[in-house]
């Protein structure tokens, strides 16, 4: 069977370098005389009642001047229904009313999931491009959108640094990234935080143990004369958040910090080089796969190269930060204590 119509949507937390990818897959399908139908709102495109229309033919124009935009062009949402036989069955039904040979759906772990239950309802093609800021899907080094987040928190806590020094404060602060650390662990290296705590390097039931290590610490640092102290924390980690242990550090120790939530301002704003390059290279190798006749399959990258990875393989959540940068921040975090002023 020819490949005659790609659909193709955008799906969970947005991340930047969607639109890029959208752009690509457009440009490339075109060169191959492909038309690219765009369903908009996520999956919900595909279950919405048949008089609104969510969905539109993606012409070169519509996609030109959109490689630098952050969001995405097709709109996200997370769709209830398509956890549900009858969601399943209208996606089915609105794609072969379109004609849809083939679905790439650029998204992360829970998007892939909607594909893989939809495989059993509907037989076209299928191939997911990896767009979250959360880097946490296997197979693939990076996924599109986790630079510009990590750049984004970077620039963020080099602000907050500025004010922690003025006011020689603590600051807790709370990163995104759902259940994983990636984000966590590159931003604490990156802007020189004090702690990084993350999924990594604790665990629940040594909650106490680590407040007394983390009043040590704070505690030998103003001693030496730091004049800021910066922990940065993954979201969902310690219960109750960055607030919680702010609270948990006056009561148990009286230190004062002030706890800062980046959440949104994450997934937001213009996508770095890298994850421009990044959302090129795998919407064109996405439409290759297809041609191909692969379904199935996530785009992804390992070392410089394109690879297909089976989907249900990219969502197991084997990927960890890697040690290096575990202990890269450990050995700093042990030299950083011995400074003396
Ligand atoms: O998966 C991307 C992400 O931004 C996570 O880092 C975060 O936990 C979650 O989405 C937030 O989702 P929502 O915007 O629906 O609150």
């Amino acid at each position: 069977m020819s490949l005659k119509r790609i659909g193709i949507l955008t799906s969970g937390g947005d991340a930047p370098g969607m639109n890029a990818a959208i752009r690509a897959v457009v440009l490339a399908a075109h060169h191959h005389q492909i038309e690219v139908i765009g369903f908009y709102h996520g999956f919900n495109g595909l279950v919405c009642e048949e008089h609104i229309v969510m969905a539109e033919s993606l012409t070169l124009l519509k996609v030109s001047g959109i490689i630098h935009l952050g969001g995405t062009l097709l709109r996200s949402a997370r769709c209830q229904l398509m956890h549900e036989e009858k969601g399943l069955k209208l996606a089915a039904k609105t794609l072969n009313e379109h004609n849809i040979d083939a679905l790439v759906v650029i998204g992360g772990d829970g998007s892939f999931s909607g594909l893989l239950a939809l495989k059993h309802y509907w037989s076209g093609q299928m191939i997911g491009i990896p767009g979250t800021i959360d880097n946490d899907l296997d197979g693939t080094d990076y996924t599109i959108g986790f630079a510009t987040a990590v750049n984004t928190g970077i620039e963020a806590i080099d602000k907050i640094r500025d004010t922690a020094d003025a006011f020689e404060r603590i600051f807790i602060v709370e990163l995104m990234g759902r259940h994983s650390g990636h984000i966590t662990f590159n931003v604490g290296i990156a802007c020189a935080a004090e702690q990084v705590l993350s999924f990594e390097n604790f665990s629940i039931e040594k909650q106490s143990e680590t407040l007394q290590q983390l009043a040590t610490e704070i505690a030998e640092a103003k001693a030496a004369c730091h004049s800021s102290y910066i922990i940065v924390i993954a979201e969902n980690l310690w219960p109750g958040g960055a607030i919680e242990l702010a609270k948990q550090l006056h009561q148990h120790a009286d230190i004062e910090c002030t706890p800062c939530i980046l959440g949104h301002i994450q997934r937001g704003g213009s996508p770095v080089a890298k994850d421009r390059i990044l959302a090129t290279k795998m919407g064109v190798a996405a439409v290759q796969a297809l041609i191909d006749g692969k379904s199935h399959v996530m785009v992804a990258e390992q070392d410089n190269a394109m690879h297909l990875i089976a989907l249900d393989e990219a969502i197991k959540h084997k990927k960890l930060v890697s040690k290096q940068l575990i202990d890269a921040q450990q050995n700093i975090l042990a030299l950083t204590a011995q400074t003396q002023c």
